[in-house]
């Protein structure tokens, strides 16, 4: 079963770079999960745009094997499939130069949503956005969809925000980070802001710290090269756990609505205080008998680069003052396994005395595997022998709650495609929030960088480096362990 679903206009989707990795991996087969779902409508057209010397067929061939590798194609329906493979064109284009791109022009619809999804690297960027304004392509219906790396640090992210700018309004500017189109993450606000039962609670007073954990097994094993330049800070704090993070700790929006969303965000980047040298643990990977380590799969035995982070960061502010939030992420760790954990305070006394025990209350808001969310609560143990206390989870796994089907989870790209055809902006970054973001991690990366500290080795298959945990125990508290 896939969602329910609303049928969205009629558009042009140009993929630049609809060739490459993440198209096949991801952008298109999300489409065709949404073509299958019946919310493309019939006019809708794909064009690829890219190097390789392919005509339309050449491109469908291709997507359609991309489609069997990393899509829904064996399962579907072979008409759904032809049909979704028609809709395909494509336009050998020279993304710095000026061939293919009359052609491109030529071939958009008049009238409909024309949307340029820029899935290259970010040093295209420029050039893309000079091509289609000169090329008549940057009309009021066009969107334009950026991919992540949005820069290295604020200089360079400034840079083509100002680039963009030349030729686009904001308002026509999608920067995506996938992390928000993920289900669970779309229900931790929800959650909050959904529910009378948690927002009173929702702050210093009551919260003794939070967990963010994204634990990947995959190393980076055939993306050395770009990881090894990016790092864990780069590659997954500045983006995704920054925008956990700010959903955790925004005000309530005033609407559900792009800016009103954006400014709280923003508000929670700008009152992150700067991480001192003892907040923050790096690690590397090592290899295994069989696996590479991280600086072979890098291919640079001297490279300094992380594979892994651990921070422990405030927010200054009166709502959270008082109340640390630790993040951690890291590749070949123990499971794949991400999850947020609102940890609250001890009651403030035990009526039933210490020998009871005491439990705390967690909140734990499950993103995947296994997408669900989890309240610990604190009751008696059944049976005769006085009261002793324990804890048990009132759990909510999506699945078990909603039943077998519903949560076919949609793909975060799924959801972010579909909401840039229906011009709904927030969940993408704003211009102002991927600044802050950076301004927030670079003195974080200088710092290491400048003192030229070497990352800890950490085992693959664990939880990361133990000054990791050290992090954590110096404040009485422990991290959750990576579980399945
Ligand atoms: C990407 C990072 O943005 O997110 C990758 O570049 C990482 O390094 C990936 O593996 C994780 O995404 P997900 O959706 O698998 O958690």
């Amino acid at each position: 079963m896939v969602s329910r679903t609303i049928p969205v206009d009629a558009f042009d989707l140009v993929i630049f770079g609809g060739t490459g990795d993440l198209a096949r991996r991801k952008i298109l087969p999300s489409l065709f999960h949404r073509f299958c779902a019946g919310q493309m409508p019939e006019g809708a057209r794909i064009i690829g745009a890219a190097r390789s010397d392919f005509d339309a067929d050449d491109y469908r061939k291709n997507i359609s094997e991309a489609l069997h590798e990393f899509g829904d194609a064996e399962k579907a329906d072979k008409a759904d499939l032809k049909a979704f493979l028609d809709q395909l064109d494509y336009v050998k284009i020279d993304a710095l130069g000026e061939d293919g791109w009359e052609t491109l022009a030529s071939k958009l619809g008049r009238g409909v949503i024309q949307a340029f999804y820029f899935s290259v690297g970010p040093s295209l960027f420029e050039g893309l956005a000079e091509r289609l304004h000169k090329y008549g392509m940057a009309g009021e219906q066009t969107r334009i969809v950026v991919e992540k790396p949005f820069g290295r640090d604020l200089a360079s992210a400034r840079e083509l925000n100002r680039a963009l700018a030349l030729h686009f309004d904001e308002k026509q500017i999608y920067r995506i980070d996938h992390y928000l189109g993920k289900e669970t993450v779309q229900n931790l606000m929800a959650v909050r802001f959904g529910n009378m039962l948690f927002e009173p609670l929702w702050n210093s007073q009551y919260i003794d710290h939070i967990q963010i954990t994204v634990a990947e097994t995959v190393g980076v094993a055939g993306r050395g090269e770009y990881y090894d330049r990016a790092g864990a800070m780069r590659d997954m704090v500045q983006n995704h756990l920054m925008q956990l993070l700010c959903l955790i700790a925004m005000e309530p929006p005033a609407k559900f609505e792009p800016d009103a969303v954006r400014d709280e965000k923003l508000k929670v980047i700008r009152a992150l205080e700067p991480v001192a040298p003892d907040e923050i643990v790096r690690g590397q990977y090592e290899g295994t008998d069989t696996q590479p380590s991280y600086v072979e799969h890098a291919g640079d035995k001297s490279s300094k680069t992380e594979s892994f982070v651990a921070i422990k960061a405030h927010i200054s502010n009166w709502r959270w003052a008082g109340t640390p939030f630790y993040l951690r992420t890291g590749k070949r760790l123990k499971h794949r396994a991400s999850e947020i954990a609102v940890v609250f305070k001890d009651t403030p006394h035990s009526i039933f005395g210490e020998e009871a025990g005491r439990h705390r209350n967690i909140l734990t808001i499950r993103l995947q595997p296994n997408e669900g969310i989890e309240l610990g609560v604190t009751i008696k143990e059944p049976g005769p022998g006085g009261m002793r206390l324990i804890d048990v989870p009132l759990d909510m796994s999506f699945a078990d709650a909603l039943g077998d089907g519903a949560t076919d989870v949609v793909d975060a790209y799924e959801r972010l495609i579909m909401d840039v055809i229906r011009g709904n902006q927030t969940l993408f970054m704003r211009d102002d929030e991927v600044e802050a973001a950076w301004a927030w991690a670079d003195p974080i990366i200088n710092a290491f960088v400048d003192a030229g500290d070497t990352p800890l080795p950490y085992d693959s298959g664990s939880a990361g480096p133990s000054d990791a945990l050290m992090l954590m125990h110096q404040d009485g508290r422990r991290w959750r362990e990576i579980r399945k």
